[in-house]
């Protein structure tokens, strides 16, 4: 890590980590999205840059990305930026209902090994309890690069009752995966995959229905 983001973490990360007992934005924005696996934070840098109206939640366990993040972000955006610095499983335990209006998950951990794959995010239980942090209406933005990872997505998510797809393909077959949808910043994990040849699947999913 360097001096910098070394310095960063330790200053800034008291003042932007979620506190659970308390109300985690000062600030009311027009909307609060959720990043979950935030890497070095370059995506949610994005972001913010793009939507100076919004408030974004970065959630990353690991410390060199959380680093990362802070070194680089302005002061001006403190308000409007929190950071979980741990598990996400355990913020869904008492992030506020209907409190998200867009959740990323680009780019999961992929676990391609058969005996890892319990390890993925991605499970019908997690989404269960990811529901009830969003809105009505709210998108979900995925993204991987592991076909047998996005078969379980598809699995769970395609036909999913309180999920509609609005982009995505048809199948887990590489073959079948579009562009980046427009507007879509990329993400490190991502230019590493495409410089290494693959090809990445994105998708948006939007809740339907009373899941309240
Ligand atoms: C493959 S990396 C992708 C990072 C970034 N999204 C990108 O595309 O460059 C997956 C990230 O998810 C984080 N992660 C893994 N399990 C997580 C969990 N349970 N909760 C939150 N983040 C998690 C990892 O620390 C890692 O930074």
């Amino acid at each position: 890590m360097s001096q910098q983001s070394q310095k960063a973490y330790e200053e800034f990360l008291p003042l932007l980590r979620i506190d659970p007992t308390k109300i985690f934005f000062d600030v009311s924005p027009v909307e609060i999205w959720l990043e979950i696996g935030f890497g070095g934070g370059e995506h949610m840098l994005e972001q913010l840059a793009r939507n100076p109206d919004v408030a974004i939640l970065g959630c990353e366990p690991f410390m060199n990305g959380v680093a990362k993040l802070l070194a680089h972000l302005s002061p001006q955006d403190y308000a409007r930026v929190r950071v979980w610095h741990e598990d996400v499983r355990y913020l869904l335990e008492f992030s506020p209902p209907s409190y998200f209006s867009k959740i990323f998950i680009l780019f999961p951990d992929p676990w391609p090994k058969k005996r890892h794959q319990q390890r993925r995010l991605i499970t019908t239980d997690f989404i269960t309890k990811l529901l009830p942090t969003l809105k009505k209406g709210a998108f979900l933005h995925m993204a991987s690069d592991d076909s047998s990872y996005v078969e379980q997505i598809q699995e769970v998510l395609y036909n999913h009752p309180f999920f509609t797809l609005c982009e995505g393909p048809s199948s887990a077959d590489p073959l079948t995966w579009g562009e980046r949808p427009e507007g879509w910043p990329k993400t490190r994990y991502e230019q590493k995959a495409v410089f290494q040849g693959k090809k990445c699947a994105y998708m948006i999913f939007q809740t339907q229905g009373d899941f309240s």
